[in-house]
């Protein structure tokens, strides 16, 4: 009896406290992206569900990164940690303080044996603080039922070196739910992304109520069946099948806002796009006097590039464009105001009296200044509303105003060629940055994806500042991962093919000029735990040795 007595005892104390470990002394420490400078300190803080977190700051923002906080320990100890302004010599405490010498997303981690302190040049700064302490917490912490955890005792010094980390998420081929839109942002928080591109037309559904336009949602977003299978491009004949269902979804603008509000809570950016003059068949199904010749369309239910585009010819699809932009900006505080303008054919244009008439009254020589002119009148509508224009590099080959920016992704030349005049550039080449392609070559045994192979050793590779010398390099706002989900029937399969190569992406957008493969998959196999812990899925490829 006595003996049964021992036992538990030791039971009890060993599931009290989740063991962390003191650094090694050469500074290896497994948090991704890489910080600046790490630098261990001899022990251990022991954080337990009583710790007070001290706020100097009258910033209300502080609020977000306390919640963050919270939500990283919730699932530690079961609740958050009592936040509370700062008394004097505050034993054992998480304390934050803002300092406005330092650069607003900059953070300086302190943890020693006897208090953990975080100094921010803002509170996104701050926020990366938090999420770095997430990674250092032992991944057991994640079980639950721990009165205390240790955190090794370091000092951790960092900032990002480029200002835009984005992920492109597709909702027009796969629909998202509100929720596992969050879910998507919590992903980009945890690897210190920044910016959240949300591509909300295209072919095949509008996926943004437009109160002005509600045929978009009630048409547009609702294409009748979806091709089953590899498209074959172009061919379409009786051996295609079709799954014989409606698919649709779109996002109120009450969803909408609760998305950018989320997302700001993490120090997110949401950047919309909305898809101008390509990508147009789900608009044009909706109101057909938006395409050149007046048809009514069906919203396309198979993949490949379609002719039927904007008629930039006629006003009315100016109008249609601004009363549409003219909602998005109330919704979307983002500086940038993403206009697709990728693979937008010709051929609807040549055939148009009105489009030819605009060529002649604009003294356009060739079909494809068409665009160079829709991209420009368009940008001229967004600077009279303060804000700015991003488009896919198609955007350069119609002639670019020198304000435009630039998102490269057939490969990195239309980025440095749009660098080199001068244009804000993000690097997201399809040879780098498309996590929609396989993730080894052995295809079989792989989900059906887009096609090539992306491997996450390559991702790690891209190299944002090749071929630009360092003028041109100061245009290259950052890198972007794209997530197009043609072949991506769930949330689950994005998450396989979003993990682990994101964190890539993140790496190279935090550190471009500091890395190291090796190091930063052994780093992954904390952060992979983590996934786990956290119950998302990732592809277990780079971790089989
Ligand atoms: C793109 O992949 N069409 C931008
Ligand atoms: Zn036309």
């Amino acid at each position: 009896m006595r003996r049964v007595r021992i036992w538990m005892a030791a039971g009890l104390l060993a599931a009290s406290c989740a063991c962390g470990r003191t650094l090694p002394s050469d500074g290896t420490i497994d948090v991704v992206p890489v910080p600046v400078r790490v630098t261990p300190v001899e022990g251990v803080f022991r954080l337990g569900a009583s710790t007070p977190v001290c706020i100097e700051s009258s910033d209300e923002r502080m609020r977000w990164v306390a919640d963050a906080l919270d939500e990283v320990l919730q699932p530690v100890f079961g609740r958050g940690l009592e936040c509370r302004f700062p008394q004097a010599g505050e034993p054992h405490a998480v304390n934050f303080l803002l300092d406005a010498s330092m650069a607003p997303d900059a953070y300086r981690l302190t943890v020693t044996p006897e208090r953990v302190d975080i100094r921010a040049g803002a509170p996104e700064g701050a926020f990366y603080a938090v999420q770095t302490l997430r990674q250092l917490l032992p991944v057991e912490a994640f079980d639950g039922g721990v009165r205390t955890v240790e955190l090794p005792a370091v000092e951790i010094e960092d900032r990002p070196a480029m200002a835009y980390r984005g992920l492109m998420l597709d909702v027009a081929r796969h629909f998202f739910t509100v929720d596992e839109v969050k879910r998507t942002l919590d992903l980009l928080a945890l690897h210190k992304m920044n910016v959240f591109h949300w591509h909300l037309t295209d072919d095949q559904g509008w996926r943004i109520e437009i109160r002005r336009y509600p045929e978009l949602t009630r048409v547009g977003s609702v294409r009748r069946r979806t091709l089953i299978g590899k498209d074959p491009g172009g061919e379409y004949d009786e051996t295609c099948r079709y799954d014989e269902r409606p698919y649709g979804g779109f996002y109120t603008q009450e969803e909408v806002r609760e998305v950018v509000d989320y997302a700001a809570r993490r120090f997110i950016t949401v950047i919309p796009e909305i898809e101008f003059p390509g990508h147009a068949v789900a608009a044009l199904a909706s109101y057909p006097w938006l395409g050149c010749t007046g048809e009514r369309y069906e919203v396309r239910q198979t993949w490949d590039i379609d002719d039927r585009v904007f008629c930039v010819g006629r006003d009315s699809t100016f109008d249609f464009i601004e009363g549409v932009l003219d909602e998005v900006i109330g919704l979307f505080p983002s500086t940038y105001i993403h206009i697709g303008g990728d693979e937008c054919p010709t051929k609807m244009w040549e055939q148009c009296p009105h489009c030819r008439a605009r060529m002649r009254a604009e003294g356009l020589t060739a079909p494809r200044q068409l665009q160079g002119y829709a991209t420009k009148r368009v940008e001229r509508f967004l600077q009279a509303h303060g804000r700015r224009l991003i488009g896919w590099d198609e955007i350069l080959d119609g002639g670019v105003s020198p304000t435009a920016a630039v998102m490269s992704w057939r490969g990195t030349e239309g980025g440095i060629r749009a660098a080199r005049q001068g244009n804000p550039v993000v690097m997201a080449p399809t040879t780098h940055c498309y996590l929609d392609y396989y993730q080894t070559d052995d295809v079989a045994n792989e989900p059906l994806a887009w096609g090539g192979c992306l491997p996450l050793s390559k991702v790690y590779e891209l190299d944002p500042y090749e071929g630009l010398d360092s003028l041109a390099q100061r245009c290259v706002l950052g890198v972007q991962a794209n997530l197009w989900t043609e072949y991506i029937p769930d949330f689950a399969q994005a998450q396989y093919m979003l993990l682990p190569r994101l964190a890539a992406v993140a790496e190279v957008g935090w550190a471009p000029r500091r890395r190291n493969y090796d190091d930063f998959l052994r780093r992954m196999e904390h952060l992979r735990l983590l996934y786990g812990a956290c119950g998302y899925r990732y592809a277990p490829h780079p971790f089989v040795h």
